[in-house]
């Protein structure tokens, strides 16, 4: 049956949530197989696919374009898009059409960097029945001016501020608060003060959920995050399965006379 917001909802306190990321039509249907409650078009897309050193160079034509891929799966999860560099910065009606344009493409939500300070345009977005997953602790899209990846939420000040953000994005009506790389005490206060579900990746087991992205735990990532668990070596499969094509052709094995 085809998972919903309210599907998502009502799992808090009942059965921790399953997140992945997919790009594309044949690992969407393999997520949705393996009965994950949301799929993601992350804009990781820009450095586990598109080449990019970061998320920062992906724009909301990558994400329209990887979001419909995922969209002809017709995946019982949940289909949540990002929000790409700087989109949500723009004035609110340009939000709001990229956000549309997410979800003709086939999302079900969108998800949106940001705290506090986009509560007012998140806020705006809900009432226009944009469902918006929110996304705070590091914000990738960050990475130029933070200079690089670290973990938020170890001091008392950075605490306050995170705990701060997710209540303003929960007043904004979000149906799920995002921590990525947080403090994992911090992300247990979180998880506790809010009624919507929390999702974490490198945010500590006591969120409601968990997401990771494809190409850590299938292996395809040179440098994982030190919080990513790898479940499959496919980079490696699939090396080998080049390699004997690439000798079976050369030595006459393939195709057979
Ligand atoms: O783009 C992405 O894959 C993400 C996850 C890291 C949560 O935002």
């Amino acid at each position: 049956m085809k998972k919903t917001t309210k599907t998502i909802l009502k799992k808090k306190g009942i059965e921790k949530i399953a997140m992945l990321t997919a790009y594309d039509a044949p690992f969407a249907a393999l997520a949705d197989a393996a009965d994950v409650d949301i799929i993601l078009i992350g804009d990781s897309v820009g450095n586990t696919v598109l080449g990019y050193p970061n998320t920062v160079p992906v724009t909301i034509d990558d994400m329209a374009h990887h979001t419909a891929a995922v969209a002809r799966a017709k995946p019982d999860a949940l289909i949540v898009a990002d929000v790409p560099f700087t989109c949500a910065h723009h004035n609110f009606d340009r939000l709001l059409d990229d956000c549309a344009r997410l979800v003709r493409s086939g999302a079900d939500a969108v998800k949106i960097e940001g705290g506090a300070d986009m509560a007012e345009k998140i806020s705006r977005l809900t009432k226009a029945g944009i469902a918006v997953m929110g996304h705070i602790g590091l914000e990738p899209q960050q990475v130029l001016k933070l200079g690089g990846y670290r973990k938020f939420g170890k001091t008392d000040a950075e605490k306050a501020a995170i705990l701060a953000d997710a209540k303003a994005l929960e007043a904004a009506d979000v149906f799920v608060v995002l921590m990525e790389m947080t403090d994992a005490e911090c992300a247990k206060a979180v998880t506790e003060s809010l009624s919507v579900p929390t999702i974490g990746i490198g945010a500590g087991a006591d969120c409601d959920g968990q997401v990771l992205v494809l190409a850590d735990i299938l292996g395809f990532s040179e440098n994982p995050p030190s919080f990513a668990k790898r479940y499959a070596n496919i980079a490696e499969a699939v090396k080998n399965a080049f390699s004997e094509y690439v000798a079976d052709v050369r030595n006459g094995r393939f195709p057979n006379k």
